[in-house]
């Protein structure tokens, strides 16, 4: 089974995708770290991207369209992915559709998770992760079990993004309102397009995802 999870920055995308890799044994190919990975690893691409992720703004279609289509080819997709954070453009949506078709592939479910704008910045200016393995938490929603210790993988460090501040927060919710809203009538009109209630807890987001899913 192959998924889109869609959404504003913050909306629980990466909650709700690792929780499916888990679970369900679905790859979460999300853009976002995989970028986040170039920009630690100094490539040439990390270079290009940095300064643009630090500014809110989207990393040009070429570019993302080749991280994934190098990405999906590879033999952990095979059981089906979860795109979490791509498409984001018409240009990137058209491009999957392009690799998917090549491939013999199709997209099974684009699950919209809608939430409400004011809790987003709350949710991003809150949120970090275990240094180690990623695991993500936040301030007020998701604190470890142990404090200072990761649930996960028992690791003591902790980071924060970098563009996880208010100032930034505005420029993302913009791009996404401006360039990946206009996703929604698109995939609507392919009948793949079912909505979630985001602002629910984590488990009943994820309740409502198995709901949507194909065959249920
Ligand atoms: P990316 O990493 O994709 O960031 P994003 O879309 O802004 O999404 P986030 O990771 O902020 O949020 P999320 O929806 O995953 O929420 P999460 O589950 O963490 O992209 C970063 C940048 O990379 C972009 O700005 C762009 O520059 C570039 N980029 C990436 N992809 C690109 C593309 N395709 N094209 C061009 N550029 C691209 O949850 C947030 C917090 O809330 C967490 O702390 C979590 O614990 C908490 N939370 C989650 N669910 C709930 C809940 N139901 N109730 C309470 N708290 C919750």
């Amino acid at each position: 089974m192959n998924l889109i999870l869609l959404g504003p920055p913050g909306a629980g995308k990466g909650t709700q995708a690792q929780r499916l890799q888990d679970e369900k044994g679905l790859k979460q190919l999300s853009t976002g770290d995989m970028l986040r990975a170039e920009v630690k690893s100094g490539s040439a691409l990390g270079k290009r991207a940095a300064g643009i992720m630090e500014a809110g703004q989207l990393v040009p279609d070429d570019l993302i369209i080749a991280l994934i289509e190098a990405r999906i080819a590879q033999p952990d997709c095979k059981n089906g992915f979860i795109l979490d954070g791509f498409p984001r453009t018409t240009a990137q949506a058209e491009a999957l559709d392009r690799m998917l078709g090549l491939r013999g592939l199709k997209l099974d479910r684009v699950i919209e998770m809608t939430v409400d704008e004011k809790a987003l910045t709350d949710r991003i200016t809150g949120r970090f992760s275990c240094a180690s393995c990623g695991a993500g938490y936040h301030d007020r929603f998701k604190q470890p079990k142990k404090p200072g210790i990761c649930d996960v993988c028992g690791s003591t460090e902790f980071i924060r993004r970098k563009d996880d501040n208010v100032e930034t927060v505005t420029a993302r919710l913009r791009a996404y309102h401006d360039q990946t809203a206009p996703l929604l009538p698109y995939y609507k009109a392919r009948g793949v397009l079912q909505s979630v209630d985001g602002m629910a807890s984590m488990d009943a987001v994820y309740k409502q995802i198995l709901e949507a899913l194909p065959g249920k």
